[in-house]
């Protein structure tokens, strides 16, 4: 006999992953909304890119060494299904840069000539420690901007341009107190010079470290730079600085990127141990840290040039810059500011014994229906979902109760989701007509059906 009375143990969400619920859901729409509206002030399309990829791919444009690909990807062997296909490595999208210099590669996008400025939403995944602000699926608003050099993709003033979009979208978001921290990792060349005095700092020092950086000390020194090792930090910082290794053209390029940030009044702080966490960066590169409710995750963005990546994944030569925000942070780092400005203006009004504030303008979350239909009895029912269907159609958000319910449940229902109820009784449906009472007023009204949306919608 099955033991059927057993209680199923409950499955939760994997961790590191997390639901958002529609208390939510609302902030986020609106971020993402503002966002693409500020994406089409510079001229940006949306591109979408698959959830997985080749393995491969993350491999060779994101770089083995990094932590991203040696330790935190999500990988599978698909196995073929059948004879014609073979078996291949996949892997969930830990970032989605590489993706799109795929798709830009493998839709001949270069072609045109033109200069392609593409943006995309949508989680990325990767398998690290989660923590506030991080997790292992997490959301991720970017922008790329590539093309033929003949498109000006490598000049000083995209660079400048997608920062100042950033300050500008940061701003247009009520994100306040952002720091933009910037630097130049160079170009190839100045990188390979570079690397080699990383190597000679480092080799008398080196046994001293964790032994990640002592791997990464002979693989790719750059890295040791981007490591949290406390115990590593004073070894680290005294180690030389990129800046003194640019040559002229990467100077000449990082200086008119200054310079035309200068000009917009866009502020920075140089940082010159901004190498970050991906191996496809040349040049210009950049975070924008917050001070509020992100604690040490305090990476609200980061990006940078890539001028040699197609060329890494076979493609062009493409020249490109971009970003990607973590929309799990920027949502929290709002969240965070709006609770302070709650508090502080309570804070106020205790303070000049003025009454309650109105914080109204400080809420974010569902806004309340226009009207919940309460059917009087079961026999209303089709009447009431016939009106719920009328007034929707008139763009009127409803939500419709059932006769069954007692009149106090349906009033406390209505009063918890709606501005206004309406009561379908038997002489309603007779007549043509409905009462419909607004909570905020008290105010009580037998109407004619014909009239409701008007109603609702004064
Ligand atoms: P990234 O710095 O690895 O860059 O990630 C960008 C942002 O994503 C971070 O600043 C952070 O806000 C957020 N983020 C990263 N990991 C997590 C996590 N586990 N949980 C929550 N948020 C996270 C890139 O991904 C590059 N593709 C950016 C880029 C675009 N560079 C050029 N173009």
């Amino acid at each position: 006999m099955s033991n059927t009375n057993k209680p199923r143990p409950t499955i939760k969400a994997v961790r590191g992953t997390r639901d958002l619920l529609p208390d939510q859901t609302p902030l986020w729409n609106k971020v993402e909304a503002t966002a693409r509206a500020v994406f089409a002030r510079y001229g940006f399309g949306e591109i979408r890119t698959p959830i997985f990829e080749s393995t491969e791919l993350f491999a060779r444009g994101v770089g083995e060494e990094t932590d991203i690909v040696s330790k935190e990807m999500f990988t599978w062997e698909d196995r073929a299904r059948a004879a014609s296909e073979k078996a291949q490595s996949l892997t969930l999208r830990p970032e989605s840069t590489a993706g799109v210099v795929r798709a830009y590669i493998e839709h001949k996008l270069g072609e045109t000539g033109q200069l392609q400025k593409l943006y995309y939403i949508g989680p990325q995944f990767r398998r690290e420690r989660p923590q506030r602000g991080r997790y292992r699926q997490f959301w991720q608003i970017g922008a790329e901007v590539l093309g033929p050099q003949t498109s000006g993709s490598d000049s000083p003033l995209r660079d400048a341009e997608v920062l100042e979009m950033l300050a500008s979208l940061l701003d247009e978001l009520g994100i306040r107190d952002w720091k933009l921290e910037l630097n130049s990792v160079g170009n190839t060349e100045d990188r390979a010079r570079y690397n080699i005095a990383l190597k000679e700092a480092l080799a008398p020092v080196k046994h001293l470290m964790c032994p990640d950086n002592q791997r990464r000390a002979e693989t790719n020194p750059l890295r040791v730079l981007d490591s949290k090792d406390e115990a590593d930090q004073e070894i680290i910082n005294a180690l030389p600085k990129i800046a003194d290794y640019l040559g002229p053209d990467s100077s000449s390029h990082f200086s008119q990127v200054l310079a035309a940030l200068d000009a917009c009044g866009v502020p920075y702080h140089l940082n010159p141990r901004l190498v970050r966490g991906l191996d496809y960066y040349t040049r210009t590169t950049f975070e924008f840290t917050v001070t509020t409710g992100l604690g040490t995750q305090n990476a609200m963005l980061g990006g940078g040039r890539y001028d040699g990546l197609s060329e890494m994944l076979g493609g062009p030569k493409a020249p490109g810059i971009g970003f990607a925000i973590g929309e799990d942070r920027l949502i929290l780092t709002l969240q965070a500011q709006n609770e302070a400005d709650i508090k502080a203006a309570q804070e106020a009004g205790a303070a000049t014994g003025a009454g309650a504030p109105d914080l109204s303008h400080l809420e974010i979350g569902v806004p309340k229906l226009d009207a919940y239909i309460a059917p009087l009895g079961v026999a209303q029912n089709p009447a009431a979902l016939k009106l719920a269907r009328d007034l929707r159609a008139q763009g009127l958000t409803i939500e419709v109760g059932d006769g069954s319910f007692k009149i106090g449940k349906s009033f406390g229902f209505a009063d918890a989701i709606a501005r206004n109820i309406i009561l379908l009784g038997e002489d309603e449906v007779a007549s043509d007509t409905a009462t419909v009472k607004t909570f905020a007023t008290g105010e009580q009204v037998k109407i004619e059906r014909s009239q409701i949306s008007n109603r609702l919608k004064s």
